[in-house]
């Protein structure tokens, strides 16, 4: 268990904020490394480029390090969309084949599917949300014979409810599709290994659960997918492009490992500093920690809201650090605002409310929230 940290955030003392699936709040030491980015373009000579090299490698390693993987198998990206864009550019399907996904998946992962389908004639195959909520056996039965890439997230943004990813990882691979993965709603909180559950591609933004800036993602490709075509031509992205001296000596080649799929301008003296602070951060913590940590705040979330009538995600789906809570009847249409009004953030879409702590939220700021929610439903 950690601790609360609110003192390493830049949080008013009366702000109840629950809201980290939507945009971590920033930690002090993560403003301090951007204000420093942001001052170097004054004095534009202060910007080494060897410095921006050697920062974009730490960077990779250090997520690699959050998910057992190797830095070289480490791509930035602007978004989770641009790797999951970068991902479809480099799978295919054909006539009749399917991708599948979740019923009210968040469209980043869901978009570059349906052009997919287009561009190739395959199928988006939507795979309904269960009574019980238990996705992975919803899932597992959706993949057949006709599945050639299952695109998933670990647990649903709107509510949090988890997928056992490695089951699925077994049954993708078992009938030759591809697994693609957004984990922008649980790296950083909820322990992964690509060793264990094997995706062929995986993205994640830093602005969640990774605590770090915002416009900046990471794309992970296995091994067997680092041969694929980027979705933009960056002369950084092509090989020996730390030589300036020789940069219109063009080259065919690329950068290796996943370096390939690198955004244009990767070397953000401003956002890549702040990711390194953000997820040194993360890893000091450690990720099961955190997740210990946020689940019994998650838990006591989940016993107060049935005395409110809500219905939270049953145990056995529950994600250690974020929660919907299901509404019966009608929520007011601006209870996300009255809240607001009293210093207390959450997410309210579709009749459910989601809550989002993190490692500088206590039991106090559930209390707060829950007189406010019996005051206002
Ligand atoms: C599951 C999930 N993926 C991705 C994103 C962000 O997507 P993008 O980086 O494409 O804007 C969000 C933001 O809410 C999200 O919840």
């Amino acid at each position: 268990m950690i601790d609360n940290q609110s003192h390493l955030f830049d949080l008013p003392d009366d702000a109840v904020y629950l809201r980290c699936a939507a945009s971590a709040p920033q930690l002090k030491s993560v403003y301090e490394a951007g204000r420093l980015g942001l001052a170097k373009k004054s004095r534009p000579w202060r910007i080494g480029a060897r410095e921006t090299f050697d920062d974009v490698e730490r960077l990779r390693g250090l997520f690699a390090g959050l998910i057992g993987a190797e830095a070289g198998d480490v791509a930035l990206a602007p978004s989770a969309s641009y790797g999951l864009s970068v991902a479809a550019a480099n799978l295919t399907l054909g006539e009749g084949r399917d991708v599948v996904v979740l019923e009210r998946q968040f469209p980043s992962n869901v978009y570059p599917w349906r052009a997919l389908a287009r561009r190739d004639g395959g199928r988006v195959v939507t795979v309904a949300r269960p009574a019980d909520d238990d996705w992975t056996a919803a899932v597992l039965a959706a993949i057949g014979p006709s599945t050639a890439i299952v695109a998933l997230p670990r647990c649903h943004w709107l509510d949090g409810a988890m997928l056992d990813l490695e089951a699925i990882g077994r049954r993708t691979r078992a009938v030759g599709a591809a697994l693609v993965l957004d984990l922008s709603q649980s790296l950083g909180a909820v322990p992964f290994d690509v060793r264990d559950v094997r995706p062929d591609f995986l993205v994640a933004v830093a602005e969640k659960w990774l605590l770090g800036p915002y416009q900046l993602a990471f794309l992970y490709a296995a091994p067997s997918r680092q041969d694929g075509e980027p979705i933009e031509h960056t002369w950084i992205g092509r090989a020996e492009s730390q030589d300036y001296a020789r940069l219109v000596d063009y080259r065919d080649g690329y950068q290796p490992g996943a370096r390939r799929f690198d955004v244009g301008e990767r070397g953000n003296f401003i956002s890549v500093p702040m990711a390194i602070r953000a997820l040194r951060q993360v890893t000091d913590w450690r990720v099961d920690a955190i997740a210990a940590t946020l689940t019994p705040l998650v838990d006591e979330t989940a016993e107060r809201a049935g005395t409110l009538g809500l219905t939270p995600v049953p145990a056995a789906a529950r994600a250690p650090h974020m929660i919907g809570l299901r509404a019966g009847a009608a929520l007011p249409p601006d209870l996300g605002d009255r809240l607001a009004d009293r210093g207390i953030f959450v997410t309210v879409r579709d009749q459910v409310i989601r809550v989002a702590p993190h490692v500088y939220n206590g039991r106090d700021d559930l209390a707060r929230l829950f007189a406010a929610l019996t005051d206002l439903l």
